[in-house]
């Protein structure tokens, strides 16, 4: 690791006008990368989003990528890319896959996952709930039901109380928002419900079972060793559609960033149970208005580049968003960034326009405390299967076989180094 130069150092290194500079991150810059259970594992079959995938006949997650036998083999490579961290969930459906019973082979199954990070000096990032219910807890409701949030809670204490002495850092909830929006307004995803009143008590019922949650964790380790509890908030750049109507669109961008980007965090601020701020970021979003939210709007006049799934790249709109963050006065945590390309050129450029943002968040004051790129390897995307390719390290999905992708080298030797070239 190179020697860490100051902030002042970066900022005057920011605004040179030379061709190729370098910046350095801060000393204890965590550099990781993310996964989710559902997505990797493979043979999730006490999962609702496998019943989802046969009642819509798309695509299956089947095996995955079977990270649930290759873990190992994928945190070795993790660690030779040079990497601090990773970012992984368990699978509430294969710990507890029917009411109160809870399989002491998958809880000793996570162990070794950890244990394993731990050798490797690998620091583990533990999500507790990242899309996917037990099928007895969809069929009971979800979170619609506010029985299950007991049913979460319990879960919820099951693990932290065996993994306290292992892990620091927790997300309760990945995304609650893309959940709700998804499975609850839009129908994309299980349960394929389209209905404002009932995503609005899921909403609640959620929230209530974060704040419960944290103030669980809290007692568990009543504070002997330092637990770190947040929530993972999907931020997006939102910007009015250009074409027509542009003021009332303004009017619907400004709602859709005040209320998907910061209206969780400010109501968890107020209570006072996030120890960090944890938020992935992928792209810029159109707003047309339509209701006063407005709805997203896709035109091949915006300038951007988009990437393989259509997104609008704009790394700009991270740095501003990362600004917002400061006044909050809490670390944060990028859990996730990334992209689907067909290209290694563009994962590059990515990466590296991306990274400039968080060093010149950095470099303005913002408490930025590490990074995960989306994701280790490639996995499983949800409704639209495996074709976008996220990873670091591409999968070979017949014979599971791993292979590095080149610019995870470049990735590689920024985590190495902790500085980047711009
Ligand atoms: C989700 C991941 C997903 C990624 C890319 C994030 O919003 O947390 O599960 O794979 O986006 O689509």
């Amino acid at each position: 690791m190179c020697n860490c130069i100051s902030k002042k150092h970066n900022i005057d290194s920011l605004n040179q006008p030379s061709s190729s500079r370098k910046v350095d991150f801060p000393s204890s810059f965590l550099w990781g990368a993310a996964i989710s259970s559902y997505q990797t594992e493979g043979a999730n079959y006490n999962s609702d989003w496998y019943l989802w995938e046969k009642k819509k006949k798309i695509q299956e997650a089947a095996r995955a990528a079977n990270h649930y036998e290759l873990f190992s083999r994928d945190f070795k490579l993790a660690k030779e890319l040079n990497l601090g961290a990773v970012r992984l969930s368990f699978e509430w459906a294969r710990i507890n896959p029917k009411p109160g019973v809870y399989i002491e082979e998958e809880i000793n199954h996570y162990k070794e996952v950890i244990q394993t990070l731990k050798i490797l000096g690998l620091k583990p990032f533990v999500t507790l709930h990242h899309f996917t219910n037990p099928i007895w807890v969809a069929e009971s409701g979800g979170f619609e039901s506010s029985k299950n949030i007991g049913h979460f809670l319990e879960y919820l204490k099951r693990i932290v109380e065996e993994f306290k002495g292992d892990i620091q850092h927790w997300s309760i909830f990945n995304e609650p928002l893309v959940y709700v929006y998804n499975g609850y307004i839009c129908g994309r995803w299980a349960p394929g419900v389209k209905s404002i009143r009932i995503a609005r008590k899921v909403s609640s019922n959620i929230t209530s079972a974060y704040i419960e949650g944290y103030k669980e964790i809290k007692s568990i380790y009543n504070g002997e060793v330092s637990s770190y509890v947040s929530l993972v908030n999907h931020i997006r750049k939102f910007s009015p559609c250009p074409n027509f109507n542009f003021g009332q669109n303004s009017i619907s961008a400004c709602l859709k960033d005040k209320l998907s980007n910061f209206g969780i965090i400010n109501y968890l601020t107020k209570k006072s149970c996030l120890d960090y701020l944890a938020v992935n970021y992928y792209c810029k979003e159109y707003v047309k208005f339509k209701g006063l939210v407005g709805a997203e709007c896709m035109h091949q006049f915006h300038k951007e580049r988009k990437n393989y799934l259509g997104w609008y790249i704009y790394p700009q709109g991270f740095y501003e968003l990362l600004k917002k963050f400061k006044h909050y006065d809490l670390p944060i945590y990028i859990m996730e960034n990334g992209t689907a390309e067909i290209e290694d050129s563009l994962y590059k450029d990515y990466l590296s326009s991306h990274l400039q943002s968080v060093a010149r968040a950095i470099s303005e004051g913002v408490d930025i405390k590490g990074y995960f790129w989306w994701s280790l390897i490639d996995n499983f995307e949800w409704d639209y299967g495996f074709s976008p390719k996220f990873g670091l390290i591409d999968v070979n999905y017949d014979t599971f076989e791993r292979r590095i992708k080149p610019f995870a080298l470049t990735y590689a030797k920024i985590c190495k180094e902790n500085r980047i070239e711009i």
